[in-house]
């Protein structure tokens, strides 16, 4: 199945959901040799499942999904299935247990809230510290929280890109080291794909092909997903993600970071008057579906400065002339982001529709999801084109656990896994990133 998008636009490109910083095993010989099947998968998995293993970096859909036509028919016990998934591919350490049938057993977080405010942003070797810290309670918590022990998993999942290498690398090697002490099979997941694909936990009604804007801290793009692990990628940041503009702005506003920007802009935003400051919406003249923040931020510092604003002085302690300019500035620029938001979701729909008639659905989900204004506004663009917005609830919006171990499960069940890793790494094992 070959799509050629480029009589429609050079701005649409193929996007595999590529699995580029960290490999999931030791070397190509141990990854292609070792085929230990868990006991329980058995029963459920064809001898000729075994090519399966070899997941490749960027696995090539068309080849696998036809191979997998056959599979298909499995009839697998779903709500036997049960994975643990892992995400540390930011700030946030989390685990989280899901059954097959989208039962959530338990959701861990620990959050870098304390480093964030203290360094105004993520600084990778502190969070790699404090993912080292942490990821063994976050997990045992997820376990026990769950009422479980390893031994009743059906797989590990685990964040392996896009992200933080040193803060991924973390996850990957605590999801190698369960996996390969109870010989679990092990999934990797995308970032991006798993903030799409939990929405399919949250509304059964979700199938492909359907689209979705991800909107996060460090991603701003819009795809139609044709199936699992495959879509097409409608737009994308020239420069910065929304995320990132919502962060900077609470930290030359002096808001208080510990939250992340994000809500701390939207909770100052609902005090201010939205049309005070008069942003330029980026890209008007772009008739593409791509996005871009940074010029956004360099107005919203300018306005900070023609208004003084000192961001030394927190919010907290500003007088009231200030604070009510601090929250003019939050309201008008969360206004134009999102309308930035709005203009771009809309011609992505009009595309979308000619490509794939058959869509019901546009999924807004990542970090920015959580945001109220943002869905609201949304789903007034969304319904005014007969489709229904799916947007997951917020804390399955900002990372979290369940959306890796779902996308995990979503994997597992067409057969996309690496076999168990050894319980006793190898001399030469690294993980790349
Ligand atoms: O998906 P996510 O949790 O982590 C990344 O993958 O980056 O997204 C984090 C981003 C941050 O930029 C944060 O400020 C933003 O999502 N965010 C919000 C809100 N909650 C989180 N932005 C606007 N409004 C919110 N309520
Ligand atoms: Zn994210």
């Amino acid at each position: 199945m070959v799509r050629l998008f480029h009589t429609l636009s050079p701005a649409i490109s193929r996007l595999n959901f590529i699995y580029p910083r960290i490999f999931l095993t030791a070397s190509p010989s141990i990854k292609l040799q070792r085929n230990h099947v868990h006991n329980k998968l058995k029963p459920k998995i064809s001898p000729s499942s075994s090519s399966n293993f070899q997941r490749t970096r960027a696995y090539s859909t068309t080849t696998r999904v036809s191979s997998l036509t056959k599979r298909e028919s499995w009839k697998l016990d779903d709500d036997g299935l049960v994975v643990l998934g892992i995400e540390t591919s930011c700030d946030d350490t989390a685990a989280a247990v899901v059954r097959g049938n989208g039962e959530i057993l338990s959701q861990v977080i620990s959050s870098q809230a304390e480093l964030l405010a203290q360094y105004g942003g993520v600084a990778p070797k502190q969070a790699e510290e404090a993912h080292s810290r942490v990821i063994d309670k976050v997990v045992q918590d997820a376990l026990d929280r769950a009422n479980l022990t390893e031994k009743d998993l059906s797989a590990v999942a685990v964040t392996i890109g896009p992200g933080l290498g040193l803060c991924l690398r973390v996850g990957v090697q605590k999801a190698r080291r369960v996996a390969g002490a109870f010989n679990l099979p092990i999934v990797g997941v995308h970032h991006m794909e798993a903030h799409a694909l939990v929405a399919r936990l949250v509304e059964q009604e979700l199938s492909f092909p359907f689209m979705a804007l991800l909107i996060s801290g460090g991603h701003n793009i819009i795809v139609l997903a044709h199936e699992l692990g495959q879509c097409t990628q409608l737009g994308t940041t020239v420069d910065d993600a929304i995320g990132e503009a919502f962060d900077k702005t609470a930290k030359w506003l002096g808001l208080d970071l510990r939250r992340s920007g994000g809500p701390a802009v939207e909770e100052l935003a609902l005090e201010g008057d939205s049309k005070s400051v008069m942003f330029n919406v980026p890209m008007k003249n772009h008739k593409d579906c791509n996005f871009s923040y940074a010029g956004l931020k360099t107005q919203v510092r300018l306005a900070i400065e023609a208004r003084e604003i000192d961001a030394k002085c927190p919010v907290s302690s500003a007088t009231k002339e200030d604070r009510r300019n601090r929250a003019d500035i939050a309201a008008s620029f969360q206004r134009v982001a999102v309308l930035h938001l709005e203009e771009k979701c809309e011609r992505a729909i009009d595309w979308a529709l000619k490509l794939e008639p058959s869509i019901k659905h546009m999924v807004v989900s990542g970090g920015v999801a959580s945001n109220q204004y943002v869905r609201s506004r949304l789903n007034n663009i969304v319904e005014n084109k007969n489709l229904k917005l799916v947007c997951p609830p917020p804390s399955l919006c900002t990372d979290n656990g369940v959306m890796v171990a779902w996308t995990g499960l979503e994997h597992f069940r067409v057969g996309r896994f690496d076999p168990p890793p050894p319980a006793i790494e190898p001399d030469d094992y690294v993980v790349r990133s």
